[in-house]
């Protein structure tokens, strides 16, 4: 049950005119389908900064709330997930073709949902959220290709971003030696407090350099940036080392050579946390929980009300924001 009216972050992206803020919904204005899931913690991810604005051609309906992460409990029984299981959901159409986390209430298919793992509160979930899912999707698949902690170095890009953040911790946890690259000078202390051993300047990376192939430095990288970042990061990895690349605040495009790949057995591994199978998606979260749970979790969250949403919105799509927000839509 909800109650008659609940609070919710709504935007309206049709046109090139935007229309977003709080709002009173009822409960006809949630899915038809789906589980109610009583929400505690939603978080802000680039995609959502891209979901609100009509420029980021994300929102796939308009009027929307938005929020692709939901944490909270459900108010109903769904198949496997008794009533006042605490949940996690995120990925799929969530905050981009149905109505998302920013709201007291959500309706999830059941199908959908992870169980909150033990060892993280719904709050902790939100910290880590979308953004520390895909750094834990990149951490795994860099550590299946074989860039175990001994090999070397491992490169984060976009670090003080919310992907770059989580895997610097992960990284960090799991014993590797991380280096991390910022375009944020006054982020060096954070960065460190969160394990990394070295920071250098996004700017290293971010020019077009004309070798193919430079004096190779990192085994493996967790790159979010894309563009000529990605493509002078693969230059610079060991043989036979991988890069898993998420992201693409600094570009689309991949103006790169295949020497990388061809003389020095680089690997570039693709990550996607949107369409991950549920069982592989409850499996990488109980490990979230576990042995992938960030030692600096603390550090990384700051909490905001649905009232302050916009501009922290606007804000993340300058790349401007250091770790994650938290959205606590109780507030
Ligand atoms: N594949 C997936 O499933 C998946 C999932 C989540 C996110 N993503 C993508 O991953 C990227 C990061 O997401 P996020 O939520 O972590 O965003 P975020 O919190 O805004 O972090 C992005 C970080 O990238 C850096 N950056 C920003 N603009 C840049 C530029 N022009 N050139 C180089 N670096 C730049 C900044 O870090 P510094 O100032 O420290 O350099 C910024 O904090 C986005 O492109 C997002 O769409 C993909």
């Amino acid at each position: 049950m909800t109650p008659a009216t609940f609070r919710a972050f709504r935007a309206a992206t049709g046109g090139d005119t935007i229309e977003r803020g709080v709002v009173a919904l009822t409960a006809a204005d949630l899915p038809d389908d789906g589980v109610l899931v009583g929400v505690h913690y939603s978080s802000v991810n680039y995609k959502d900064g891209l979901a609100s604005t009509p420029s980021g051609k994300v929102a796939r309906i308009s009027p929307m709330v938005p929020g692709i992460d939901i944490a909270g409990v459900l108010l109903e029984d769904a198949p496997g997930f008794p009533a006042g299981t605490e949940v996690i959901a995120h990925g799929y159409d969530i905050g981009v073709a149905r109505h998302g986390g920013f709201a007291e209430y959500a309706r999830v298919p059941a199908e959908w949902l992870v169980a909150l793992p033990h060892g993280l509160t719904t709050r902790d979930a939100m910290v880590i959220g979308t953004a520390g899912f895909t750094a834990a999707l990149s951490v795994i698949a860099l550590h299946n290709a074989g860039v175990t902690p001994e090999r070397g170095p491992v490169l984060v890009t976009g670090a003080t971003g919310g992907v770059g953040s989580a895997a610097v911790a992960m990284l960090a946890t799991q014993g590797y030696e991380v280096v991390a690259s910022t375009g944020k000078p006054e982020g060096a202390g954070y960065l460190t407090d969160l394990g990394a051993t070295s920071i250098i300047d996004r700017h290293e990376l971010s020019e077009p350099g004309k070798r193919p192939l430079e004096t190779t430095v990192y085994a493996g990288a967790v790159d979010c940036v894309g563009g000529v970042t990605l493509a002078n990061v693969l230059k610079k990895i060991h043989y036979g080392g991988a890069v898993a690349a998420s992201g693409l605040t600094g570009g689309a495009d991949l103006p790169a050579t295949v020497l990388p790949f061809i003389l020095r057995g680089v690997s570039l591994l693709g990550i996607d946390s949107v369409m991950t199978p549920i069982d592989h998606r409850r499996n990488v979260w109980a490990r979230i929980g576990a042995d992938l749970r960030p030692a600096a979790l603390d550090r990384i969250g700051h909490d905001v009300s649905l009232d302050e949403l916009d501009d922290v919105l606007s804000g993340i799509l300058t790349g401007s924001v250091t770790g994650r927000t938290v959205v606590d839509v109780r507030r």
